[in-house]
């Protein structure tokens, strides 16, 4: 496997700054760091050492870049490196460069150029977990969005994944539900719609019980009686669960997100009680009026915000369950890391709970992946119509009939089962990109006019962009031959050939902080660098080695356009 572009640069560069700066050592926490370049005019890539050395060797920036210059070695990778503004050095590749880098990417259809971590990690990702009979809102799909997007990345960049949806299936939800299976159950719906019976009974008894303080106490009996093993009880709980995995497993094949365990919140249940005993026996936890907490008085930000691992009344709560899974995650699958893809209103939650496992001697590197909220066009939290938590199934089928409406409207003769499938591309495809093309901070609007626009940063834009590599081979009447020369002539084929190299840069970045968007915004430059590309160079009408190398670049954006989509959990179609 190649280096990337950059880290081949950065190799020459240190070369030719050793010989600049003579017997006076480079500072030690000097990065010769190469980037791209802030104007393609004068190259493709650009380093800013110079400026950063001379201010430490009090030189000037100019001079030294001159001679980084004169000592660069570029044989055989790009011409001769130039210098602009106060000092920057700029790197062209060479034509031969590119060509050979495209070559390779293409006898490699698997990786595409992408180098695999150099140390490969057991890592667990921790996302979606909703709660079992409360609604599965938006929040969980960014979660579920995200945290399979960087599971898939992760894996394919050679990493040992473990996917685990850690379900609530054990909160105090139960003394709700079960008191409302017991009084308020409408079978008939219960047989056409679980989920949606078991969410109305949880609505239902939620609404009562803030106005009928009894009720509240009745509902909170049931959940005690759950607790401590009641046969009737913990029978409806084991329906109310199945019934709901069923549910949301259905959206899980309509999104294609699997998981390896579903190891929910009850999993963990016998495990409490002698993880509290071993935290008091360590030292690390206390009683503080009967209940036992860990406190944080070493930390500033954790002073004076205990982890309450068990109430005084006996019960345990999130963060006990939570510091039970880690246990488990480290001892039976060997974690070096634990990504947990929730959302930022639990930062202080997994604060507590990351610092009380580090005292516990835990060493896997544990990440708290946070995102912000979806927002209606009136730029308030995403609600429906009637004002209730917007439903993740409901959303997604909106999502397929809008696509299908746009698709009628574009290619009526499709047939159906066709339609239907691109449809189902297209819909689930742009609610998984309107997620996964912002930085998971941002609160983004969601707006289906936008997400499902052919323009613009969306996912039919790329899907489009696909399917116009495959219509060439179509209108040619058969799949890609390999080419016999690639030959980089026109500037449009050596900006669509670096694009492409630019894949290896691309995938890996995400996991520096956890941003999907590195790869869709690289994925949409890709997309308009091939429009680019196509409109300036005749394809089928080019001849002999024009055509070849044209050919051989459509072939290849194909490619990296289906593996990068794939790679954002996003599917293509063949045509649209
Ligand atoms: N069930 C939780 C919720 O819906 C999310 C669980 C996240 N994972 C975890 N290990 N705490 O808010």
């Amino acid at each position: 496997m190649a280096d990337t572009f950059p880290a081949l640069l950065e190799a020459r560069l240190r070369d030719a700054l050793a010989k600049v700066v003579g017997d006076t050592p480079l500072p030690p926490d000097f990065a010769a760091s190469v980037g791209p370049a802030q104007n393609a005019q004068f190259g493709d890539y650009q380093a800013n050492a110079a400026m950063v050395l001379a201010k430490t060797l009090k030189a000037n920036p100019r001079q030294i870049a001159a001679g980084i210059v004169e000592h660069f070695d570029a044989a055989g990778l790009c011409e001769s490196p130039t210098i602009d503004g106060p000092g920057f050095v700029n790197f062209r590749l060479a034509a031969d460069t590119l060509a050979a880098r495209v070559r390779a990417m293409l006898a490699d259809p698997e990786k595409l150029g992408v180098a695999p971590a150099a140390e490969p990690k057991t890592v667990v990702v921790d996302f979606s977990a909703p709660n079992v009979a409360k609604p599965m809102h938006v929040g969980h799909i960014r979660s579920t969005i995200l945290g399979d997007c960087l599971a898939r990345i992760a894996r394919f960049l050679g990493h040992r994944v473990i996917t685990d949806n850690h379900i609530g299936d054990w909160g105090t939800q139960f003394g709700m539900i079960l008191w409302g299976w017991k009084h308020l159950l409408d079978e008939a719906a219960l047989e056409k719609d679980p989920v949606g019976e078991l969410l109305r009974l949880y609505r239902e008894v939620n609404a009562r019980q803030k106005e009928d303080e009894a009720l509240r106490e009745t509902c909170k009996a049931e959940l005690v009686k759950l607790q401590n093993g009641d046969p009737e009880n913990l029978a409806i709980w084991e329906k109310c669960v199945a019934l709901s995995k069923r549910g949301l497993q259905r959206i899980y094949d309509l999104l294609d997100v699997r998981f390896d365990h579903w190891l929910g919140e009850s999993y963990y249940n016998d495990r409490l009680a002698p993880l509290v005993e071993d935290l008091l026996a360590r030292g690390i936890a206390e009683v503080s009026d009967g209940a036992v907490c860990v406190f944080f008085r070493e930390i500033e930000a954790l002073d004076g915000k205990p982890a309450i691992v068990r109430k005084s009344d006996g019960g345990f709560l999130y963060a006990t369950t939570d510091l039970a899974t880690i246990d488990h995650r480290v001892e039976e699958w060997g974690a070096d890391a634990i990504w947990y893809v929730v959302g930022a209103p639990q930062q202080l939650h997994f604060d507590q709970i990351f610092a009380a496992a580090a005292r516990r001697g835990i060493t896997a590197e544990l990440a708290f992946i946070p995102f912000g909220s979806i927002l209606g066009k009136d730029k308030k939290m995403l609600r429906t119509r009637s004002g209730d938590t917007v439903q993740l199934a409901d959303v997604l089928a909106e999502a397929v009939e809008r696509a299908r409406a746009i698709i009628e409207e574009k290619n009526p003769e499709l047939d159906e089962a066709e339609k239907a499938e691109i449809a189902r591309v297209i819909g689930i495809g742009s609610v998984k990109y309107a997620e996964l093309s912002q930085y998971r901070m941002t609160d983004y609007v969601f707006d289906w006019d936008t997400m499902l626009s052919l323009k613009g940063n969306t996912a039919p834009y790329l899907i489009n962009a696909y399917v116009r590599t495959r219509a060439i081979f179509r209108k040619l009447g058969g799949e890609f031959a390999g080419a016999e020369t690639i030959a980089l002539t026109e500037d449009a084929e050596k900006a669509l050939a670096l694009k492409l190299a630019q894949f290896a840069e691309a995938v890996p970045s995400v996991l520096n902080d956890f941003r999907p968007n590195a790869l869709a915004a690289y994925l949409y430059e890709l997309a308009n660098t091939y429009h680019g590309f196509y409109e300036k160079c005749p394809i089928l009408r080019a001849e002999g080695a024009a055509r070849d190398t044209r050919l051989a670049l459509c072939e290849l954006t194909g490619r990296v356009l289906k593996k990068g989509l794939d790679l954002l959990g996003i599917a293509t179609a063949e045509r649209m």
